[in-house]
């Protein structure tokens, strides 16, 4: 949990007495959580300060084993039973156990391990959001800024799916694992514009941000005609001031988008789809996995291990 607003030094592990679960409710042993940079976003001060937030459950996904559930215990692919492996997309996700609503417990995939479940369908259900928000289809040519990150390779591996050339951005270091995804890969940085010119000579129909910059939007905004085609996940008060799309921070309209896809997405997991684990964490180093996400440029996910 988080105790106050600040860096990852405010991350503590309190014992929390869970009880049995409720009406609709499950009660799920976790296996393994994901790490997302709104994980610490969230307590940094960067969505306020409201003290009523504290102490800050957190972590929204995880994976593991259903042990009780309560009446009506109903999720999007039926009813969920005790030894069910699922996959837990609810808020305090960072736990050893967790009760969440049986709408959130999904069944796991078999083409995913423990790690991979707990960090798939959050970035894959935004990279669909983008994806299908911006009409992607066979043909287009679509740049992606971010694509060596945990949603910018997956939007990478959905848009190729759907027949589109795909020029994605990375660090030089990353450049190679975006090849691997099927796509143009060009450093980010000083001239992009005009490497992404040269590898796209007959023009960039989409632009798909996953990283804020002002240099990923400028170059956005110079190559696509069209704004209604520009997405991004993370630039939104350049999004307002420009004209063009912005999705997840409470949008309901992509809040059921990305809901809609989860069934979807699983049945891609592992062939269409792929998640890369960067690395493992103990449940009790939440605070250093926080740390290093936050500085390093992992190729892939942080995982927590109770
Ligand atoms: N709106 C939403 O619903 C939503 C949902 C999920 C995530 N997000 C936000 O979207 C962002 C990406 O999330 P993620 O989980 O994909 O993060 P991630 O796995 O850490 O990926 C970050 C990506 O940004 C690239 N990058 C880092 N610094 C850059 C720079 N100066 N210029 C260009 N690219 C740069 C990285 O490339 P290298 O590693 O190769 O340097 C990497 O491809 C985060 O801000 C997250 O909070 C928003």
């Amino acid at each position: 949990m988080a105790t106050a607003f600040g860096g990852p030094e405010v991350v503590e592990i309190r014992e929390v007495d869970l009880g049995e679960p409720g009406d609709g409710m499950v009660l799920v042993e976790v296996r393994a959580a994901g790490v997302n940079p709104i994980d610490y976003k969230l307590y940094s001060g960067a969505f306020g300060t409201d003290s009523s937030r504290l102490p800050m459950p957190l972590g929204a996904e995880a994976s593991g084993v259903v042990l009780a559930v309560g009446a009506n215990a109903d999720g999007p692919a039926g009813p969920v039973s005790v030894g069910d492996e699922v996959i837990v997309l609810a808020d305090g996700a960072y736990a050893e156990r967790i009760i969440a609503p049986a709408g959130s417990v999904l069944p796991k995939p078999a083409s995913l391990d423990w790690a991979e479940a707990a960090s798939y369908l959050l970035t894959a259900a935004t990279a669909w959001d983008i994806v299908e928000l911006s009409g992607v289809g066979e043909g287009d040519c679509v740049l992606i800024h971010g694509a060596s990150g945990s949603v910018g390779s997956q939007a990478v591996q959905l848009a190729v799916h759907r027949g589109a050339q795909v020029i994605g951005t990375a660090s030089p270091r990353n450049l190679d694992a975006v090849r691997a995804l099927g796509a143009v890969a060009v450093p980010y940085g000083d001239g992009l514009l005009d490497r992404v010119r040269t590898a796209a000579p007959d023009g960039v129909d989409v632009a798909l941000d996953t990283v804020g910059t002002d240099e990923a939007v400028d170059v956005s905004l110079a190559l696509v005609e069209d704004r209604t085609r520009i997405v991004t996940i993370a630039a939104f008060g350049r999004a307002a001031d420009e004209g063009f799309p912005s999705v997840g921070g409470g949008n309901a309209e992509s809040a059921a988008r990305r809901e809609r896809a989860r069934l979807t997405l699983l049945d891609l997991a592992g062939s269409v789809v792929t998640v890369t684990i960067a690395a493992k964490y103990p449940l009790d180093e939440a605070a250093r996995a926080h740390r290093e996400l936050g500085t390093n440029h992992p190729r892939g996910k942080y995982v927590l291990e109770p």
